[in-house]
């Protein structure tokens, strides 16, 4: 258990998180920041603590619009950004077209991070999820385990659905991975997919296995274009839940994470998701596998979309 985890934007996914946090018991104190009038951290916070009764924990939960709410606090969870809403032409924005935004948005949210607690580990949500934990880092300079972006875990228990669903499994039987940026060039990674420990392609056929793949590429759109208005937050928050938990227990949990790469997979630089060990340390190592060719073209191939949103970053800051 942490002594305290702050959450910054209590939207859709900071909401979810605010309650999942005070019933795993992750952390002796959540305290959520948000900059929403009137006091809308607050709000959400009190709905949970008056319910903490109800479901047996005495974590403290509170929240506030002022940032000194997260003094002290050993983990962070950043969800403030504006997320993709549907077009009213019914198209649906890429999650690079939130950059501007929440460029500015990451600009005070490091600002108060290296007020009030310079030290905890931090883990960003928001998109384009890649190219913020650059921007991050670039703001902070924190050591490379301590910052990171949740987005591999999310993309690959999508894939991890859909193939259990294809091949009739429990979605426990099934264990996948997808790499790469959180955009639509991410990469499931075939080899890597097992069903009870078996390949995939004991399993599925290699047509319905490029289906899944690219419905997994597009699923946070589809979402999307279902809401509306906002996208996927249960497991959004979930997946990062799943980090948390793996920091706060350090449990050395390999989890699909956006981690700083210094030539692994033959990047360099830029903040891509890997297979990362997580711990009490955050990002403790990074998993380094054999990709197949396809793989490894298809990964560099998403360096290169990240490197172009991470361009305009530096061209933005300029
Ligand atoms: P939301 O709009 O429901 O919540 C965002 C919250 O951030 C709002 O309450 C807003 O007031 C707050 N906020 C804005 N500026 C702030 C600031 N300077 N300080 C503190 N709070 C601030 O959005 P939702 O659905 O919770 O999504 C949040 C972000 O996460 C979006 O950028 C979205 O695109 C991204 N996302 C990322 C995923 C991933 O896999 N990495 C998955 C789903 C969403
Ligand atoms: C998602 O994948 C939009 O990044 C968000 O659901």
């Amino acid at each position: 258990m942490l002594g305290k985890i702050g959450l910054i934007g209590t939207g859709n996914i900071g909401a979810v998180l605010i309650q999942e946090i005070a019933r795993r018991g992750l952390a002796r104190t959540v305290a959520a920041v948000d900059v929403k009038e009137p006091d809308v951290a607050m709000g959400k916070a009190l709905d949970v603590a008056e319910g903490l009764p109800i479901i047996g924990s005495d974590v403290e939960v509170i929240g506030s619009r002022s940032f000194d709410a997260l003094a002290g606090a050993d983990l962070i969870i950043s969800t403030a950004g504006v997320p993709r809403s549907k077009r009213p032409d019914g198209t649906i924005p890429t999650r690079e077209e939130l950059l501007t935004v929440n460029l500015a948005i990451t600009e005070s949210v490091a600002n108060a991070v290296m007020e009030y607690c310079p030290d905890a580990i931090f883990i960003n949500v928001a998109n384009p999820l890649d190219a913020i934990v650059y921007t991050l880092y670039k703001k902070m300079n924190p050591a490379k385990n301590k910052l990171m972006g949740m987005a591999g875990q999310l993309d690959s228990s999508r894939y991890r659905y859909f193939v259990a669903r294809a091949a009739g499994v429990s979605v426990e039987n099934v264990d996948a991975q997808v790499l790469g940026g959180h955009g639509d060039t991410m990469v499931p990674i075939r080899s890597a997919c097992r069903i009870a420990g078996l390949p995939v392609t004991n399993f599925i056929s290699e047509e319905t296995l490029g289906e899944i793949e690219t419905r997994t590429r597009k699923a946070g759109g589809e979402v999307v274009g279902l809401l509306g208005t906002g996208s996927a937050f249960v497991s959004p928050a979930w997946a990062g839940l799943e980090m948390a938990e793996a920091i706060a227990f350090d449990k050395k949990k390999i989890i699909p994470t956006c981690a700083l790469l210094e030539g692994e997979f033959g990047a360099s630089g830029l903040f891509v998701g890997v297979p990362a060990l997580l711990g009490k340390d955050g990002v403790e190592k990074i998993i380094t596998f054999d990709l197949t060719d396809e793989e490894q073209a298809a990964f560099a191939h998403s360096v290169s979309a990240v490197q172009k949103t991470v361009d305009e970053v530096n061209e933005m800051s300029k």
